[in-house]
């Protein structure tokens, strides 16, 4: 049995922030953030939190489908903003919603947490437990950066994205490859240090920490050698791939990862403009855009990337099949 990619949705909330809008709230100006970002919006969940946005994206990925929420046999959610810190998991909040009893869990690896997400539901298929699963990145970003920070603030946004992903006896649906890895010794340079137990409710650091322009440089060169390395192991080039979908976090890191990869920039798919950096959520709502707009077809080749937290990072080469 075959992991397939067998369908997508998103869900963003209706509240744009512009930079202008940020103007008023930091010293910061439309300038400085479009050119050394390339954002120039983001959306802002106002009334909604991070379930009530998983459940959306979810929604829509199973209408594309025709599907029906008892089809899915897991749920699998990856977030850094979950509902409640401990418990219960979004995921589970999620499945509620969804109207159903299934295993739920989930999974915090940052902005990588979709492609992790990704990598376990294809083991759980391939080894023949579950059929159909719910893979969600989703994120309210917007209540953990600290909103006096001109250095974080105007980077993040709000959303999330659901795929689905089913088993398939048709070997060329199947999720070609996916290379996932972390290393802790960077665990400062992007934290949250005061959303557990060891700082905990000592701590007025609960705000996104982040060493920008060091996380910047090992982002590029992380990202650059893992996209290299999971195209040369299989034996493909950027002439084999359809899209390239990278983790929106800024165009300079996604000009420059492709770049490497010599990825024409008609296939590089670039929505951090519209979002910001949506973190788990940024990979699906960009391949759902796509869909949306009728650019992806059946059959199309997506090489995924990111990087986040931990840092972790992770590359993927899937099929679309819906
Ligand atoms: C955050 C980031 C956009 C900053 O860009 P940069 O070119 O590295 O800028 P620096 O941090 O060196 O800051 C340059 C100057 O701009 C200032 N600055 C920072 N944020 C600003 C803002 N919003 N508006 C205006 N000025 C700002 C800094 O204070 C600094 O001023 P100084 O030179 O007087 O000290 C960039 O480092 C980045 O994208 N990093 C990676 C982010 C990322 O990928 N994070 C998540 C991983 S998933």
């Amino acid at each position: 049995m075959y992991a397939s990619f067998k369908s997508i949705g998103a869900y963003v909330p209706p509240k744009i922030l512009t930079n202008k809008d940020l103007e008023k709230i930091v010293d910061t100006t439309d300038e400085w953030i479009t050119k050394r970002t390339g954002i120039k919006t983001r959306h802002i969940a106002e009334n909604e939190v991070t379930s009530d946005l998983a459940y959306k994206a979810s929604v829509d990925a199973l209408n594309n489908a025709k599907m029906k929420p008892e089809d899915i046999d897991m749920i699998i959610l990856a977030t850094i903003t979950p509902d409640y810190f401990t418990m219960p998991s979004t995921a589970c909040l999620v499945a509620e919603k969804l109207g159903i009893t299934a295993p739920a869990v989930d999974i915090s690896a940052a902005c990588t947490g979709f492609i992790y997400a990704l990598a376990q539901a294809k083991a759980f298929i391939e080894s023949g437990v579950y059929k159909n699963i719910l893979i969600i990145g989703a994120e309210t970003l917007s209540k953990i950066v600290n909103w006096k920070d001109r250095t974080t603030c105007v980077l993040f946004g709000d959303g999330a994205g659901a795929a689905i992903i089913s088993a398939t006896e048709k070997k060329e649906e199947a999720i070609t490859d996916i290379d996932i890895n972390a290393d802790g010794k960077y665990k400062d340079f992007l934290i949250t240090p005061g959303r557990g137990v060891k700082y905990g409710c000592e701590s007025d650091r609960i705000w996104l920490e982040m060493k920008g322009n060091e996380t910047f440089k090992v982002a590029v060169k992380t990202l650059s050698q893992s996209v290299t390395d999971i195209l040369k192991r299989n034996s493909m080039t950027s002439r084999e791939i359809d899209w390239f979908i990278p983790h929106q976090a800024n165009y300079r890191i996604i000009d420059a990862v492709a770049r490497t990869i010599k990825m024409p920039k008609e296939k590089s798919v670039l929505t951090v403009h519209k979002y910001g950096n949506t973190s788990s959520a940024s990979i699906p709502m960009a391949i759902n855009d796509l869909y949306k707009i009728g650019k992806i077809k059946k059959g199309d080749i997506m090489l995924l990337d990111a990087f986040g937290g931990g840092f972790t990072w992770g590359s993927a080469i899937v099929p679309f099949n819906l």
